[in-house]
Parts: C-alpha cells; sequence; structure tokens
C-alpha cells in the first residue's frame, strides 16, 4: 500500500500521442522532466527495462535515501556507458573514478582523498582571481555595438580553461589548439552519454555496432593521451623537486596523497580518472547552471540590475571580486541559489542502490534496488516553494540582509553521495557570475525572442540555445 507502480502509458498530449513512463515524457526525441510529483504522490516504482526502481519524490523520503539510510543506499548501479568512459582505459569493471563506482572501502579512501585535494582550491588558495579567466573569452565574442550571440560556446571555454588551471596548471589563449582538443573530446563523451540511454536499459544492445560508442572510444583515447602526458610532466617536475609547499593543482595533490597511501590503494589509473572526472562532472554542470542564470536574468532584468547595485556597492567596479566578498554580496549569491533551485543541472539524481535489505518510507526494499530522487519535484513542492515556477532570489534572503537555505533545497545532493565537487562548483559560479556582472550587463537582442525556459534533458538539464547581447559597463 502506498506505492503506486506506474506501467509505462501513452499519454494524449497537444495533437500527438507520447510514451508516459515515471517522471519523464519522451518527447520530440529526448527526455523531458516531468513534474508528477501532484499525480503519483511521494513514491512509486517502475519497471526501466530489466530494472525495478524505486522513483522519491519528496523532501522526507530523499532525506531518508541521501541521509537517515544514507549508507544503505550508497551504492551506485553499473550503468553501460557511463561506466564505459572510465574503464576503456583499464579494462577494470569496477572503474577506478567516484561518481560510478560502487561502495566500498576503497572507493571511501579515494573519495577522501579527492575531497581533501579539492579543498585546497577553496578560502586561500589559487581560486582566489580566478575571476579573470571568465570575462575576456565571452566579452571579446560580443561587441560593442550590440550583435547577439549564442553564450554557451564562451561560457564553455571559459569554464573549461578554469578546469585545466585547477586540474594540471594550463591556462590557454581563447583559441589555443590543446585547449580546443579538450572542449571536443568532453563535448563528445557528454552527447554520447546522453544519448546512450537505452544501452543501460538494454545492455546486450552493446554487441550491436553503434556510431555513439565508436564516438565515445575516440574521444577517451584523446583524453587519456592528454592526461597522461600531463601526470607524465607532474611526475617528471616532483621526482626533480620542483614542488612548493602547497601543491600547485589538482593532479600534483593527487600525486601527493597518493605517497601516503599504501601502494595498491590510490594508482595512477585512479589519479588519470579523477582528473577526467573533474572535467565530465565538473564542466558541464558549472556552464549549464550559468547558462540558465543569464537566460533567466534576460527574462528579470530587475535581478540583474539589483544584483549589479550590489556589487557596485560593495565591490566597486574596479577591482576584480575576491572569494572573501562573498559574505558582502548575498543578493549574488541568492540569484546563484535561486537558479539552481529552478534548473537544476541534475532533475534526477545519479541513481543510487540499495547495498543491503533495507526500507523506504515503512516499505521493505531489496538488494540491488535502484532509486531515483527527484530532484525536480523536491525544488518545485508549492508547498515549501510559493509559486515554485517564478524565479525569485529573494527566496533565499530573511529581509534583513541575511541569508535563508531551507534544507529541502538539495542541487548537490547530500550524504555519502553528495557531489564531492559542490564547494568548488560554489566557488566557480560566484567568482564567475560576479566578475562578469561587474563587467557586463547582458540583454536581450533588439525584438529577438527570449530565452525558452523549457529544459533539455541530456546528460544535465540543458536551456535549448538563446541569443544574448553583452554591453561592457565600463571601458
Ligand atoms: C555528484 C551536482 C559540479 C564532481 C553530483 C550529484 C549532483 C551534483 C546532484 C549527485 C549526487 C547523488 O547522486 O546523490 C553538481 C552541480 C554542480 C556540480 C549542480 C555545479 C553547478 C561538480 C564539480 C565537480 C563535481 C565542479 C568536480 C570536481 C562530482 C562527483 C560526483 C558528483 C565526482 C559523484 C559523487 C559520488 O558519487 O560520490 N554532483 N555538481 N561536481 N559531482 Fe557534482
Amino acid at each position: 500500500p502506498g506505492l503506486i507502480v506506474t506501467e509505462p502509458t501513452l499519454v494524449r498530449g497537444p495533437g500527438v500521442w507520447r510514451l508516459q513512463f515515471g517522471p519523464w515524457l519522451w518527447e520530440e526525441g529526448h527526455l523531458t522532466c516531468f513534474p508528477v510529483r501532484c499525480r503519483l504522490g511521494p513514491l512509486f516504482s517502475m519497471q526501466l527495462g530489466p530494472h525495478f526502481t524505486l522513483v522519491v519524490n519528496s523532501y522526507d523520503l530523499a532525506k531518508e535515501v541521501l541521509l537517515t539510510r544514507g549508507r544503505d543506499f550508497a551504492g551506485r548501479p553499473k550503468m553501460v556507458l557511463p561506466v564505459m568512459q572510465y574503464t576503456l582505459r583499464t579494462a577494470d569493471p569496477r572503474g577506478k573514478d567516484i561518481a560510478f563506482c560502487d561502495y566500498s572501502a576503497l572507493w571511501k579512501s579515494h573519495r577522501r582523498l579527492v575531497h581533501s585535494a579539492l579543498s585546497l582550491f577553496g578560502e586561500g588558495g589559487r581560486l582566489q582571481d580566478i575571476g579573470k579567466f571568465f570575462v575576456p573569452p565571452l566579452s571579446s565574442s560580443s561587441s560593442s555595438s550590440g550583435n547577439a550571440f549564442d553564450p554557451s560556446a564562451a561560457v564553455t571555454r571559459a569554464v573549461t580553461n578554469v578546469v585545466c588551471t585547477l586540474v594540471f596548471s594550463a591556462t590557454y589563449r581563447r583559441d589555443d589548439a590543446e585547449l580546443k582538443e579538450v572542449i571536443d573530446y568532453n563535448n563528445g563523451i557528454v552527447e554520447t552519454i546522453a544519448r546512450g540511454g537505452l544501452v543501460d536499459l538494454f545492455p546486450w544492445l552493446q554487441r550491436f555496432p553503434s556510431r555513439s560508442l565508436t564516438k565515445l572510444k575516440q574521444c577517451i583515447t584523446v583524453r587519456d593521451r592528454l592526461l597522461q602526458r600531463k601526470l607524465d610532466q607532474h611526475k617528471a617536475s616532483l621526482s626533480d623537486g620542483d614542488g612548493g609547499i602547497d601543491p600547485r593543482d589538482l593532479l600534483e595533490a593527487l600525486l601527493r596523497g597518493q605517497e601516503g597511501q599504501k601502494s595498491e590503494v590510490i594508482s595512477d589509473d585512479h589519479v588519470l580518472m579523477t582528473a577526467a572526472e573533474t572535467f565530465g562532472a565538473g564542466v558541464e554542470t558549472t556552464s549549464t547552471t550559468l547558462l540558465w542564470i543569464i537566460a533567466y536574468m534576460l527574462h528579470h532584468p530587475e535581478v540583474q540590475a539589483r544584483a549589479q547595485r550590489e556589487l557596485e556597492e560593495q565591490v566597486g567596479l574596479e577591482r576584480p571580486v575576491r572569494l572573501s566578498d562573498r559574505t558582502r554580496l548575498p543578493y549574488v549569491e541568492a540569484v546563484i541559489q535561486e537558479g539552481l533551485r529552478i534548473r537544476p543541472v541534475s532533475p534526477v539524481l545519479i541513481p543510487h542502490t540499495a547495498l543491503t535489505r533495507t526500507s523506504l518510507g515503512g516499505h521493505p526494499v531489496q538488494p540491488g534496488t535502484r532509486v531515483l530522487v527527484n530532484m525536480w519535484a523536491l525544488h518545485h513542492n508549492p508547498t515549501d516553494w510559493p509559486q515554485p515556477d517564478l524565479f525569485k532570489p529573494e527566496r533565499f534572503l530573511d529581509g534583513r540582509g541575511g541569508r535563508v537555505s531551507p534544507s529541502c533545497f538539495l542541487p548537490f545532493g547530500a550524504g555519502p553521495r553528495v557531489c564531492v565537487g559542490e564547494s568548488l562548483a560554489r566557488l566557480e559560479l560566484f567568482l564567475f557570475l560576479s566578475s562578469l556582472l561587474q563587467r557586463i550587463s547582458f540583454s536581450l537582442p533588439p525584438a529577438g525572442p527570449v530565452p525558452d525556459l523549457r529544459g533539455r534533458l541530456g546528460v544535465v538539464l540543458q536551456p535549448p540555445p538563446y541569443l544574448v547581447v553583452a554591453t561592457p559597463r565600463h571601458t
């Protein structure tokens, strides 16, 4: 009782029949997130291919999966294409990554090492002045005459450049061939994985020739060659005694962390997969969040104006924004929070699996059961978020200049599987957005359409392409 089992059903939409299963609609060749919470209740099950799957649509149950019984539900299913992106290199079926690796003692040490390596880039670390990377690529693709452009390539390029700096200390010029190579292989991996959903449901499809699989292999080969070269260079410079007191980047931090472990524990493959994962999990998510925020600011110019006023009053227009300015810019932070709420880039969390016999909402759950947490439903529940479809950064302010962060707001997940890059992502989003708004005003092209705010679900929930005019605020 209480569990509603839904079979895939045909739903008559405006003029078309659509296949509906669970919280998604298969529509125009892609999966669209669909807020079904009200109709289907807080918990339902469905059969996705061979996998019995529970879908969680309420905060209380999400808290149970992620926190209260977080250890019971900390497993990951073996998903064909995502796992393949890490295992082609090593032929090790369990992978050496974090996101798709199942829960184990080794996985925990690896995750702990990565977490502490990433925290080196926090307060006082190398991220302090990265704001300067962000503006030139974007402003150079606009023009003072007000030409409209699609901001997605420029934003992706800037975020990729920052991740390259963090991972292996390379900062590229806008049209550098190596930067282009990184962007191309990363895009290729993201696109093929986004298209590979059916292979995950029906793994036997792998046996058939597939353009996606061939492209995935090509991209991974290019990626592994580049990252191996960077790793060799880092090892050589460490053995020459070139390292300072603090590691200069993520690869160096991981290599030093590796020294403190027993030899077989964190291997070179773990180090390489972590570098690969920082691109895979860190570029698309961060750039897409920024693109959503810019799209919403085009719909709400008053939000952009208020954020810019706060920046002028608290920082001014001359000096670069620093991390330490964060406490004085609550409205800018609230804009980021509201962007993460209204369009969570991960509207359904990466699937969890039950590691043991456990329960959820009082119902028994067998080991191996897949659990999908519907973040979209949590972030659009009208009880927690009045008028959930309106973009209102004030939700995250208390009216006296203080911040509010409701517990039902979980854009990075929570518990043992919480996003390992959360603090890095928050720093990047803050420095990126504030330095853009300090220097640029975004507006709609003359007589141009406002961005379409219905998301397209690939690996992340993306805004459809849109045009923007970027006008420099001062010269
Ligand atoms: C996992 C969100 C940026 C690395 C996740 C999860 C979410 C998320 C929702 C899944 C949690 C779960 O399954 O319960 C985001 C958002 C980002 C972002 C919204 C930016 C706006 C990053 C960055 C990195 C990163 C910059 C790189 C360092 C990871 C990894 C996992 C993960 C490795 C898997 C964690 C695990 O399975 O234990 N992220 N993420 N993410 N994220 Fe992020």
